[in-house]
Order: C-alpha cells, then sequence, then structure tokens
C-alpha cells in the first residue's frame, strides 16, 4: 500500500509554488449542482453556453493517496452563461470503478492496492476508467475523457456520469486529445491498443451520422502518446520515444511513473495520415523530443506546418509526479513551430518564443488551417496570452495569489479557469485587450484543483 500522506501544510505566503502545490494535491472541496455564481464587472451579452472544464478530482480515498496525479478520479466544473448571469457545477465522475470503491469501502483499482487484487484485476481485464482529462462534445452528447480508457458520457444538464461507451467503433483506448476540423466537419481522434503489435487507432467523429474507424497504423514499440493534430488533408503524429513497460502495466507493479521510459536513442517518430486515404501514411524519425501538446496545424503547398510545445525531455511528466516539484509544467516547454516537408520526409522545428508555455489552442474556426494567432499559459501557469507566427507574445501576467489555466477562445473573448487558494474563478478576457485583464470574473466558493482541458458549448 502506499503510505496514507495529506498534502504538505501550505505556508501562509500564498505564494505561486504552494498555490501550485495545492492545485494538484488537494481535492475538490465542494460537490454540487448548478447553483447562481457571482459576477464581478460585466458578462458580454454575446456570450452564452456553457464552459465545461475537466481534470483530477479526487487524489486519493480512504486515507490512501493515489501515487500520481494522473490516477486522480476526473471532476468537471461548468459555468453556464446567459443573459450576463452565470451557474455553475462540479462534479467528481461516478465512474463505475469509483462507485465499486465507494461500495466496497476501499481502493479496488491502480496501484495502490495489494498484490493478489493487481494480478485478479489484470486477469478480468479490470481498471477504473477516471475520466480526468478533457471533455468532448459531440452530436448533443457529452463525454469526459482519459487517454487510457474509453470515453465516460456524462450529462450536460447536470454532470451526472451516464457511463463507459466504445461509441459503437473504439477498439482499445481513446485518447483525450480529439480536434476538431471545421472544414471536413468532423472531430478526429486516435486510440493506441497495446498488445503484441501496439496498433494506433484512427477515429472520425462526424457532426452527422455513425462514430468511424478510419484505419489503424502500427508502431514499432508501446509508447505513451498524449496527443496529435489535424490538418484539413492529414492527421500527424509524433511519436515520442517514451516507451511503457508493459508487463509492468500489466501487474500493475511500483509506481504509476515506473511504467513509462524515456529512451531517447530511438527518436521521434514523425508520422503524417492522409484523412482521404489513411493506408497513405509518411513515417520517418527525426531528433528525440517529447511533446504534451499541440496548438494546430495547416497545410502550406506540400509542406505541413505544426505549431507545440516543445520539451528536450520527459521530465516534466516526473516532475509532475513529485507534488514537491509540481510546477515544472511548463518551465521548460517551449512554443514551436515545425515544418514536415512530406516528400523530403524531413521535420525542421523552430523555437518561436523564449517563454515558458503550455496549453495552446487556436479559436474554434482555425483548427486544421492556417492561424494568425494561438493562445497559451505562460509562466508555470502564471500568464494568460496570445503568440503570433514570429513569437510575439501578448500576455497579462495574473497576480502571485492566482494561476490560470487553458485558454478558450469563443466569440471574441478568452475564458480561463483560475485559481485561487480557497476558490477559483473563470476569467473573461477580451481577446484583442488582454493584457488589460480580465474585463469579468464569474466566482466559484471553493478551490478547484487543476483542470487540464476543457471545451464551450454554445447556447442553442
Ligand atoms: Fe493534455
Amino acid at each position: 500500500m502506499v503510505a496514507a500522506s495529506k498534502p504538505a501544510p501550505l505556508s501562509s505566503s500564498n505564494s505561486a509554488a504552494d498555490l501550485l502545490e495545492l492545485v494538484w494535491s488537494q481535492d475538490l472541496t465542494r460537490d454540487h449542482r448548478f447553483e447562481p455564481l457571482e459576477v464581478e464587472g460585466t458578462l458580454p451579452p454575446s456570450l452564452r453556453g456553457t464552459l465545461y472544464r475537466n481534470g483530477p478530482g479526487q487524489f486519493g480515498q480512504f486515507g490512501v493517496r493515489y501515487s500520481h496525479p494522473f490516477e486522480a478520479d476526473g471532476a468537471t466544473t461548468a459555468i453556464r452563461i446567459g443573459d450576463g448571469k452565470a451557474t455553475g457545477a462540479s462534479h467528481v465522475h461516478t465512474t463505475a470503478g469509483l462507485v465499486d470503491e465507494r461500495a466496497a469501502g476501499k481502493l479496488l483499482y491502480g496501484l495502490s492496492v495489494p498484490w493478489h487484487k493487481r494480478i485478479a484485476n489484470m486477469v478480468r481485464g479490470r481498471d477504473k476508467n477516471t475520466a480526468n482529462t478533457n471533455i468532448v462534445a459531440w452530436q448533443g452528447r457529452m463525454f469526459a475523457l482519459m487517454e487510457a480508457g474509453k470515453p465516460t458520457e456524462i450529462s450536460p444538464d447536470d454532470l451526472s456520469t451516464i457511463g463507459e461507451t466504445d461509441l459503437g467503433v473504439i477498439q482499445g483506448m481513446f485518447s483525450a486529445h480529439p480536434h476538431r476540423v471545421a472544414s471536413r466537419k468532423a472531430i478526429y481522434n486516435f486510440g493506441l491498443q497495446y498488445g503484441r503489435k501496439t496498433k494506433l487507432h484512427l477515429y472520425e467523429l462526424p457532426d452527422v451520422g455513425a462514430a468511424r474507424h478510419l484505419g489503424a497504423v502500427e508502431l514499432a514499440a508501446a509508447v505513451m502518446l498524449h496527443d496529435f493534430i489535424a490538418t484539413d488533408t492529414h492527421l500527424i503524429f509524433f511519436v515520442s520515444p517514451v516507451r511503457v513497460n508493459v508487463p509492468r502495466a500489466m501487474l500493475a507493479l511500483g509506481k504509476f511513473d515506473q511504467l513509462f521510459r524515456w529512451q531517447p536513442q530511438h527518436g521521434t517518430e514523425v508520422i503524417c495520415v492522409s484523412i482521404d486515404n489513411p493506408s497513405e501514411v509518411v513515417r520517418f524519425t527525426t531528433d528525440s523530443f517529447y511533446q504534451w501538446h499541440f496548438a494546430n496545424a495547416f497545410s502550406r503547398g506540400k509542406q505541413l506546418v505544426v505549431d507545440y510545445v516543445r520539451y528536450s525531455t520527459f521530465d516534466s511528466f516526473y516532475d509532475i509526479g513529485n507534488r514537491a516539484h509540481g510546477d515544472s509544467l511548463g518551465v521548460e516547454g517551449k512554443y514551436h513551430r515545425a515544418t514536415i516537408d512530406l516528400a523530403a520526409r524531413t521535420l525542421r522545428s523552430e523555437q518561436l518564443s523564449d517563454r515558458a508555455a503550455e496549453f495552446p489552442t487556436v479559436r474554434p474556426g482555425d483548427e486544421g488551417r492556417e492561424h494568425a494567432i494561438a493562445y497559451a499559459v505562460f509562466d508555470r501557469m502564471g500568464a494568460i496570452g496570445s503568440i503570433d507566427a514570429k513569437g510575439n507574445v501578448v500576455a497579462h501576467d495574473v497576480p502571485a495569489d492566482q494561476l490560470v489555466s487553458e485558454p478558450l477562445y469563443v466569440d471574441g473573448h478568452l475564458l480561463a479557469l483560475c485559481h485561487m487558494r480557497d476558490r477559483a474563478f473563470v476569467a473573461v478576457y477580451d481577446a484583442a485587450r488582454i493584457a488589460a485583464g480580465p474585463i469579468a470574473k464569474i466566482w466559484l466558493d471553493h478551490h478547484v484543483p487543476v483542470t487540464f482541458h476543457g471545451t464551450f458549448v454554445g447556447a442553442r
């Protein structure tokens, strides 16, 4: 068993480092249905819809802490905006695994249960789908995603958990990073399937009609793959040399971070798949690097241009697991623009800014086509801003007692969930005047742990 431990007591300094530790370790402090929220400033009348944010909600149970924040039970916080008012809800997903554990009064899954239980889970193919990373809306339905499981459908109305689904086509896992391509009127995603050979399955969720399995690409090894990016013609993967120790994972041996190994000698494999003909695959290996997230990609003649946040190593993963250094996501990640020459099978990557960046996004209409501006979090969640193709950053440095998360562009505004010591708020920025700070804040009266990703669903 992993020894029970409480988060280290925080100093009264309210420093950014203390706050970073808090958001990566402290459970959601209140679980509630939609209720009226206090609005500071004036909400733009054009802003109508619901912001959904997903991330860890519970970092342990029954006095036992999970071995890594990525094992946490997921929670969604949703803020509904309309007519200048707002309501909000926060809810830990009552996934099948969590319901079982609550009924049993003890942990049943993951790396913190006794050895014989891990074996039994492996034999029965049972694990807990934590639904803790992202939210995707599709055809009026909402799905909470984690990368090592299938989608968990939730109610968009009250966030209640409906249950896991394979959408009729998913084999193995479904990544937490689907990307929409507006010109194709579809969302694309991938899912890994480990086995004798590791398969990279490709999926399309069209705006109309059933989900489709587009095909599969065989990988040379069992890897960890967090995100990908799509243009209007290609699905693009940067397969970094993070190898999964499959026997260790199957047997749930050791701690979560021991399941992965950084093996830079293998390089990073670039895989570009034609959406119209998925058997047409260009793949080659380039220098080793790691990335969590992509901003966008687009075609330029016979080249593909890819904006992403690049890390020289996989160290950020281990830093996240070490709460004492839980501030490292974004420390060394730098915003890059890569140019892929499909004919020459080369990738050239240029760092656009020295500023540490993470959680990059673009305007929904820009996905898959050339964008002028991307948005991101900078400086260890200490600033939010835009970055252009020349690397010019316009940012708002948030006060030291606040942290800011992934910016989402909605109708001329940026929405970002911000964290304080005992409460959280959604900051509403004028996207054309980010440096001026938020024009409105929507307050939640409780702590919300870090949220990784989310989406905005406009009111119909
Ligand atoms: Fe992510």
